[in-house]
């Protein structure tokens, strides 16, 4: 038996959300498939799309070490199991690369097993998956890639994840442009003290943004959309960030961030033109200083 799953980018943070919010796209993502062996262990037998850039040991890929504490919480490491993994979006991009994978594999051995527990339990295991990848076991990834739609994680200890509404025809504009942002370091960075009066900001920036998703308001999503904590030290590593802000923002953008830890960059828009159009003048933008960069527009 053989199972084939795909699992979706996300875009964590939402800008004033740091490691509490997230929310899952249309496209790219990742694709597992995965088959039992008769051979018990897992083996990684072929990874395509990752330039040569992942550990095919399966005690260093993220994928089956997160489809191995799985197997282990449910007594079953006895099973044989061989793992394709097609990469079909770029690493280290801010887009949840590691995520998409993982849930991708924890779904895979899921569905293989025929466990009918709701897709929730998988969450504490790809969060591992998540640790190894960058050093933290953060969720706002791995939580909207593994149930879809907006994400709010409430609390880490215990687990407390919400599905939260959004409104209907919100899209998002995706650009990545191609420079290194590794998320262990991009979060290495971050202040570990702040100011209460920027907590003051930040949290009533959260509440709106939350808000204007249960009310359907997109106008009050936008102007929630900021950060005072994260953001001045991160948008230091994505070349012109202001810049592209500026330009997203003055062809229509409702709001304009920082893809969990970057580099990537992303708008909310009112419809798809917009949205792409956004991302066609990020994209002149970039190559006018010499960076490549892919794009991507979907629904939410
Ligand atoms: N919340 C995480 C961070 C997401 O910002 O570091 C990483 O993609």
């Amino acid at each position: 038996t053989e199972v084939k799953v795909f699992a979706p980018a996300t875009v964590a943070n939402v800008v004033c959300g740091f490691d509490v919010l997230g929310f899952a796209v249309n496209e790219p993502g990742d694709e597992v498939v995965m088959r039992v062996t008769g051979t018990p262990g897992i083996t990684i037998s072929k990874i395509t799309g990752d330039d040569g850039r992942l550990p095919l040991d399966p005690a260093k890929n993220t994928v089956s070490v997160s489809v191995q504490h799985y197997l282990n919480s449910i007594g079953r490491a006895d099973i044989g199991l061989d793992i394709e993994l097609h990469k079909k979006m770029p690493i280290g991009s801010g887009l949840g690369s590691s995520s998409a994978s993982t849930v991708a594999g924890l779904y895979a051995i899921k569905t293989l097993l025929g466990d009918d527990r709701d897709v929730i339990n998988l969450l504490p295991f790809a969060m591992k998956g998540e640790e190894m990848a960058c050093g933290h076991g953060h969720a706002d990834n791995v939580a909207p890639a593994l149930l879809g739609g907006f994400v709010l994680i409430r609390s880490y200890e215990p687990l407390d994840v919400v599905r939260l509404p959004h409104p209907a025809g919100l899209y998002c504009a995706i650009v990545f442009p191609d420079v290194d942002v590794p998320t262990r370091e991009a979060r290495q960075i971050i202040r570990t003290k702040i100011l209460m009066r920027d907590a003051v900001t930040q949290w009533g920036n959260i509440a709106g943004l939350v808000s204007g998703l249960f009310m359907q308001d997109i106008d009050l999503i936008g102007r929630s959309m900021q950060d005072v904590l994260v953001e001045p030290v991160r948008s230091m590593l994505i070349p012109d960030f202001y810049k592209m802000r500026e330009i997203a923002m003055e062809n229509g953008a409702v709001s304009f961030g920082i893809s969990g830890s970057g580099p990537s960059v992303f708008a909310f828009t009112k419809d798809e033109a917009t949205a792409t159009l956004i991302t066609q003048k990020l994209q002149q933008h970039l190559t006018g200083i010499k960076i490549g960069s892919n794009t991507y527009v979907s629904t939410i």
